[in-house]
């Protein structure tokens, strides 16, 4: 049945040896902006954690980061509980075809790579999604997918507990305290 899933976890698989905070910590706020309930990160300095704990105190929600856990566990343990894996490579088939297929899967697991993604990825994706047949970010890719998969319902999505919130305006900012 084709609707909104109802969970979606991002595991990204990383590259022990080049650390890209920066990067580690847009794909953080990609996620949790856009949907997803958790992210996996095989590793990461201390200050993603921190950024997160903030962007959530002050923003809402509980999304969180998990470190540590293998790529290989984390997709065994998705499968058993009946998740589907969804790895994004530039190799893969193009996301305005398979979309209509992703949006009848209720749990997700969104794979992004760094630098460089081992090739039994590849294998133990049930879907490897192309955004474009070019290559550039997983924070872009992971974007768009979180967003075509949801049909623009993450658009409207609140988030619970903070203690900012912002009142959108045409020109300026206007934020009030909850
Ligand atoms: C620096 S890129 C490496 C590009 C890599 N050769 C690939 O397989 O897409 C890092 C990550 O960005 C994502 N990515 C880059 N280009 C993409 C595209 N066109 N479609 C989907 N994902 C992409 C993939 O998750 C990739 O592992």
């Amino acid at each position: 049945m084709e609707g909104i899933p109802t969970s979606i976890r991002v595991l990204r698989v990383g590259q022990r040896y080049v650390r890209d905070e920066r990067t580690l910590t847009h794909l953080c706020l990609v996620s949790r902006a856009l949907g997803a309930e958790s992210i996996y990160l095989e590793d990461a300095e201390k200050d993603v954690l921190r950024t997160l704990e903030e962007v959530n105190r002050t923003w809402g929600g509980d999304f969180h980061a998990e470190l540590g856990a293998s790529w290989r566990g984390v997709i065994r343990e998705a499968k058993k509980e009946g998740r589907s894996v969804v790895h994004l490579t530039m190799y893969g088939m193009p996301i305005q075809e398979v979309v209509p297929d992703l949006k009848k899967l209720d749990k997700l697991l969104i794979v992004v790579g760094g630098p460089k993604v081992p090739g039994k990825v590849y294998h133990e994706a049930d879907y490897n999604v192309a955004v474009t047949s070019q290559p550039h970010s997983e924070v872009a890719a992971l974007a768009i997918v979180l967003h075509e998969i949801q049909g623009g319902e993450e658009l409207k999505r609140t988030f619970q507990k903070s203690r900012l919130r912002i009142l959108p305006t045409s020109h300026g900012k206007r934020v009030v305290e909850n």
